[in-house]
């Protein structure tokens, strides 16, 4: 079990504040990769800056993984494990050929497949043997901020009767959501806005805490 902190940023100084606040409560860190052409929203698309933090050679010790929202996330793979990404998640709705996406991430890291919330889990073409997880999307893809869609989670529970593998959910990922993510059996929670967001009533370490209780108690 565990809560992931999600960056999807444009500008890499908000992504680099974000980094910094994040390892201090966080080794797994997950940054949002969207191109314009998958979802109507573009992040920043350079991998190489992360190299500073997501290389293990820098020694800093956190785990990068990249959310693919584009098209073909193929091409993304080299350039991200290159800086250091060690998990790739992989949207399968403008991928053109899983078996091979999943092939190649294998020689770099971890992989998983990721099904936005139109796509049934029958899109899923490789076993799920091959795959490290799965990302089921609990809100549309693209923004972070949206409400949770409670009835993603039947997808969820579907692929735990197929499975044992992780399955992380992202998307409205809160202390209210989470408890009904747990009952369908996701294991890996993304949150962004619930951790970073400068409204919440405390700090980031604060609220991804509060996500943390909410795991234990259930
Ligand atoms: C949505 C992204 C999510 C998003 C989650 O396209 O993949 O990771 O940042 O944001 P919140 O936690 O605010 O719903
Ligand atoms: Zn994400």
């Amino acid at each position: 079990m565990e809560i992931i902190p999600g960056i999807l940023e444009k500008d890499w100084l908000e992504i680099e504040k974000k980094i910094n606040l994040a390892k201090q409560f966080s080794k797994n860190i997950h940054i949002d990769v969207i191109d314009g052409k998958f979802a109507p929203n573009t992040t920043f698309l350079d991998p190489t800056s992360f190299t500073k933090y997501a290389n293990p050679s820098t020694g800093s010790g956190l785990f990068f993984e990249a959310h693919l929202m584009v098209e073909e996330p193929i091409e993304y793979l080299k350039p991200f494990a290159e800086a250091g990404f060690r998990r790739f998640l992989g949207h399968v709705e403008k991928m053109s050929d899983q078996v091979e996406f999943v092939a190649q991430a294998q020689l770099l890291g971890e992989v998983g497949l990721v099904i936005d919330t139109p796509t049934p889990i029958e899109a899923l073409e490789v076993p799920m043997d091959d795959l490290d997880c799965l990302l089921v999307m609990t809100v549309k893809a693209g923004f972070s901020g949206q409400e949770f869609m409670p009835e993603m989670l039947k997808k969820v529970k579907d692929l735990g009767s197929k499975t044992n593998i992780p399955i992380e959910i992202d998307g409205g990922v809160s202390d209210i959501t989470i408890p009904e993510g747990l009952k369908a059996g996701a294991n890996r929670f993304v949150a962004t806005s619930f951790i970073f967001n400068p409204s919440a009533s405390s700090g980031p370490q604060n609220q991804y805490q509060v996500l943390c209780t909410c795991l234990q108690n259930h």
